[in-house]
This record gives structure tokens, C-alpha cells and sequence, in this order.
């Protein structure tokens, strides 16, 4: 009895202590943090991508963290959506920099994907920050930025208002496949870290290529058929963390979870949520 009261008195000194010091339990356990679960353009498997109900949704689903891209009005709103055009997604025809947001604001961003979500609409930025800003985690694709000139300094001022280099670590990450972009945003506003989105290529990603893109980037953002374990090690080495994309089938989920990402982007947040057993898959 008095061995185990010591051994208590013991380990609860020792967890004060390393809690004190700021280390993780992971450090004492072994057990790796599970990866940060992305809603990829929100829950875009079920509801129509990149809309607030698909946000929302999402949120509901479990998302540490939303994505969704951004593009620029010919009158300068940043607003939410994937192509630079309106045509795939919503009742609108043409490009994004010929439109204004009067015109953009009217158009059904719901009835493509099904009839029972007309009337979504497509949001400004604006309307996205003011509704999750510091309630969930925020990854921000800048689309396509060279069609829309300073684009990353219209950003850093949207962030810098409302106080983005005040949050904390990892809140809101900005993301582009646009190195150049990424450098630029990364000049004016390096409190808020920024990520490089790779797409898939036979060649992989070489060491040289990932250690140059830590001179400016936090985050190193794969497609997950580039995804293995040397890639994860060689992406931490150069200090920067790793999210995987696009995740739209339960065999994938299950294997990226055991895999040591710090995050995975989904359109079925379930897959991650709820990994089970490998059903018919819902994906697209
Ligand atoms: O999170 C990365 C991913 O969103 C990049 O691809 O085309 O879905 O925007 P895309
Ligand atoms: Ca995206």
C-alpha cells in the first residue's frame, strides 16, 4: 500500500513537471497526436462545395479545420469558390475577374450539385471569417493567384484586421500550388504560416525542391498519391509539416490515419472520423 501511494506521489510530481515544461503526453505514452481532420472545400461529398451548409456541415462532421479556395471579383471582393470560372458550380456563365460581386451574389451555388439545395449562394470571404474565424481552424487556397494582381496583399489585409497573427499556431494556414504566390504572401504577412500545394508526378518531390520550399513555407501540401513515409520524414527534417489531399475513399482514410501526417483533407470527413470497415464507397 505505502509503495503504490509513493508511486502515485511519483508520477503525479513527474506529469507536473513535464506539464510544466509544455511537453506533450505523446512524449511519456509514445502515442503520436492524431492528424487534423480536414473538411476539403467543406463536407463537399454531401452538400455543394465551398457554401456555408457545406461548412457548417462539415463542423457537424467533425473538421478541426475547413478548406476552401478564394478568388477575386472584377470589383475586388474575395470571394469562396474553386474555378476561376462560375460555370461548373453555380446558374452563372463566365469568369470570376469579369463579374462583379452584384452579379456574383445572386447566382445559385447550390442546384448543380441537387435540386434540394438551391438557393445557396456563393460567400464572400468575408461572410467565412465572420462566421468560423477562431471557432475552427482555416486553411485559405489562394486559386489561380496570377489572374488577380495583389491578391496576397488584399488577403494579409482582410487577416491582418481581424487580428490573424494574434491566434494561435496553425489557426489559419494559407495555402496555394503558386510558389511565387506563397513567397510573396509569406513577405507581407509572415505571421500567418503559408503552405505549397504539390500535384502528382512520377518524379516525386527531390530533397533539394523540399528544402527550398522551407525557406519560406511551414507547410508542405502533397497529393496523397505522392504520399509515403520517406516523403513525411523528409518533409519534418526541413521543419515543416505535411497535409495530405484529396481523400475520397475509406481504403485511403485508413491507411494515411496509421501513416504520421499532421493533417488530411477529405470530402468525407466520416472516412476519418468513423474509420471502420471498408464498405461500398461513396466516392465520387
Ligand atoms: O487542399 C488542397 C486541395 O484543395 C487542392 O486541390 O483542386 O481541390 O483545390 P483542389
Ligand atoms: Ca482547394
Amino acid at each position: 500500500m505505502y509503495f503504490l501511494r509513493q508511486l502515485n506521489r511519483f508520477l503525479h510530481v513527474y506529469l507536473s513537471i513535464l506539464r510544466h515544461l509544455h511537453l506533450p503526453l505523446a512524449f511519456l505514452t509514445g502515442k503520436k497526436d492524431r492528424p487534423i481532420f480536414i473538411g476539403h472545400r467543406g463536407a463537399s461529398g454531401y452538400y455543394p462545395e465551398n457554401t456555408i451548409l457545406a461548412f457548417d456541415k462539415a463542423v457537424a462532421l467533425g473538421a478541426d479545420m475547413l478548406e476552401f479556395d478564394v478568388q477575386q471579383t472584377k470589383d475586388g471582393t474575395l470571394i469562396v469558390i474553386h474555378d476561376p470560372k462560375v460555370n461548373r458550380t453555380t446558374s452563372g456563365k463566365g469568369y470570376i475577374k469579369n463579374l462583379t460581386y452584384e452579379e456574383i451574389k445572386v447566382l445559385d451555388a447550390g442546384s448543380w450539385f441537387d435540386p434540394r439545395f438551391k438557393g445557396e449562394r456563393i460567400p464572400t470571404l468575408d461572410a467565412v471569417l465572420d462566421r468560423y474565424l477562431g471557432k475552427v481552424r482555416l486553411l485559405i487556397e489562394l486559386k489561380k493567384p496570377s489572374l488577380y494582381p495583389d491578391i496576397e496583399r488584399h488577403l494579409a489585409e482582410k487577416l491582418r484586421e481581424r487580428g490573424a497573427d494574434q491566434l494561435g499556431d496553425g489557426q489559419i494556414i494559407v495555402q496555394s500550388f503558386d510558389r511565387r504566390s506563397m513567397q510573396e504572401f509569406h513577405r507581407i504577412f509572415p505571421a500567418v504560416p503559408v503552405g505549397v500545394l504539390i500535384k502528382n508526378r512520377p518524379a516525386g518531390i527531390s530533397p533539394r525542391e523540399i528544402r527550398g520550399i522551407a525557406q519560406y513555407a511551414s507547410y508542405l501540401n502533397p497529393k496523397v498519391t505522392l504520399v509515403n513515409k520517406r516523403l513525411i520524414k523528409r518533409i519534418h527534417g526541413c521543419g515543416m509539416k505535411t497535409f495530405a489531399w484529396t481523400v475520397r475513399d475509406k481504403k485511403t482514410a485508413g491507411a494515411l490515419l496509421k501513416m504520421g501526417m499532421d493533417g488530411i483533407a477529405t470530402d468525407y470527413l466520416d472516412y476519418l472520423t468513423k474509420p471502420g470497415p471498408i464498405e461500398k464507397d461513396r466516392g465520387r
